[in-house]
């Protein structure tokens, strides 16, 4: 019997995942320096918000989101628009939509299709995180890192390249006239297992995204 379930399990783990067609990357258009609402301006109205419009949320848009949150900035170097500690750049930025989940590479500013699912509720514990049309994961591989031990030091500077992101990401939300909350509250384990991370990954922070709620 329990081999059967197994069975069962494989089969629709194996229908669920994707073929090679659907993993080819997405590459995402340039980031667009026009100018818009002054810094000062995007400053004054940063607010979290935690009712999202069921409306998605444009590839065009997404990509600008994710080079402001953290794309290359200075291509000579491949340093980011956020800052990280020796630049390590450990934090990687996932994003969960109704779609499934992607993972962004700055180096060559594209998406990487990584599940089909959607798997926007497993994001947060509170309720709009299902909603919201874009949930951003901040995780941490500390495999990037040369000396991977849990100290104090490797978390506090992960977590704060991801304060550092989440706040570009913030700024740039509100330019967007998108809504956004940063999140801590996690069910980590149950999230980490439907995104498939390995040992060395550990969830940071989460962030939802979307139109706001009229
Ligand atoms: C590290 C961090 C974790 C947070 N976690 C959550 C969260 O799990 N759920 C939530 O609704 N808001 C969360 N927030 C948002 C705060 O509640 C919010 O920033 C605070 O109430 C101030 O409101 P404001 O962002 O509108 O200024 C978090 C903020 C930070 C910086």
């Amino acid at each position: 019997m329990l081999k059967h379930i197994c069975l069962a399990v494989t089969l629709l783990t194996a229908a669920m995942s994707l073929s090679a067609q659907d993993l080819k990357p997405i590459k995402l258009a340039p980031p667009q320096l026009n100018p818009g609402i002054s810094l000062m301006q995007a400053l004054k109205d940063r607010q979290s918000v935690r009712s999202f419009a069921k409306r998605p949320v444009p590839l065009e848009v997404l990509a600008q989101l994710l080079w402001a949150a953290d794309g290359v900035n200075r291509p000579d170097s491949g340093k980011r628009t956020a800052p990280s500690a020796m630049n390590r750049r450990e934090i990687d930025i996932y994003i969960a939509a109704a779609d499934g989940l992607s993972l962004y590479r700055p180096q060559d500013h594209a998406l990487q299709p990584i599940l089909k699912q959607d798997i926007r509720a497993l994001t947060g514990r509170q309720s709009y995180a299902a909603e919201a049309a874009l949930n951003l994961i901040y995780v941490a591989d500390f495999s990037r890192v040369a000396d991977n031990t849990d100290t104090d030091d490797t978390m506090i500077f992960a977590a704060v390249q991801a304060g550092c992101i989440s706040q570009n990401v913030s700024l740039y939300c509100v330019q967007a006239h998108l809504a956004t909350v940063v999140r801590a509250s996690i069910d980590k384990e149950a999230l980490a297992k439907a995104m498939r991370l390995s040992v060395h990954q550990k969830i940071i922070l989460a962030q939802s995204v979307g139109y706001p709620k009229e």
